[in-house]
């Protein structure tokens, strides 16, 4: 592995915004239902970036919605390393990161502690439905961590992935909010969907398209 990527993972551990987890089976669990009560120490709206890389969502809206809480979700340190760096250099108290798999979401969260959800680029795992973000797997982990009327959130260029989620939408009877085929075409006025993340910017000079979905259980 590259030194920086080691420096980088190394030194995640020591920064106060950045939580880590690799022990699943631990016999001390991570104290779930703190977030509001221990960590942002304000009642605000508890918003999660899934996948979030180096975090670009939760420093943008961290920004756009100061009055909200931000956690960037992802098992790459060395990526993460550099939203946390920037979210403690422009002393953001809003916006912190997880280092451990989604997979394991429910071992961090408790029951509606969650207000919405973000998956930002998320890989399309175009050979393995299950692993698709968005997939029933995933939903039924989301579902009893959310609000009330919680939104879910994606921004993707794959085609399939866009599909993919909103057949499951229909399948199981949930409630779609918004749904663009290509947020540049629309020329959006929204400004949650003009931050781009390192894999927008990517797929951008490759001339993809940007798609956006929006749902919600209830
Ligand atoms: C294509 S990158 C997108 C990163 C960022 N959102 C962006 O747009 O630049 C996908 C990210 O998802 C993360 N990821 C994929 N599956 C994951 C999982 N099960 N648990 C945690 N992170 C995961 C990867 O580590 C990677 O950083």
């Amino acid at each position: 592995m590259p030194k920086i990527k080691v420096q980088r993972m190394e030194n995640i551990r020591t920064m106060p915004n950045v939580f880590e987890w690799s022990d699943y089976n631990s016999k001390n669990p991570f104290p779930k239902g703190t977030w509001n009560s221990e960590i942002f120490r304000n009642p605000n709206p508890i918003v999660l970036e899934l996948a979030c890389g180096k975090g670009e969502y939760s420093i943008g809206l961290g920004k756009l919605y100061p009055e909200k809480n931000f956690i960037g979700f992802d098992i790459k340190g060395n990526r993460m390393w550099v939203g946390a760096q920037r979210a403690l250099q422009e002393g953001m108290d809003n916006v912190r990161f997880f280092r451990a798999y989604i997979d394991h979401l429910d071992q961090f969260f408790t029951n509606k502690e969650i207000d919405e959800i973000w998956i930002i680029f998320p890989d399309p795992q175009l050979k393995k439905n299950r692993k698709k973000l968005t997939s029933q797997k995933f939903l039924e982990l989301y579902r009893p961590l959310l609000k009330k009327g919680a939104k879910i959130n994606l921004k993707t260029d794959s085609d399939e992935l866009y599909y993919f989620t909103h057949e499951i939408i229909q399948e199981h009877n949930l409630i779609l909010h918004q749904e663009i085929p290509d947020i540049y075409e629309e020329r959006s006025s929204n400004p949650d969907l003009s931050i781009q993340t390192y894999y927008e910017q990517m797929h951008l000079k490759r001339g993809r398209t940007i798609h956006f979905i929006s749902f919600s259980f209830d």
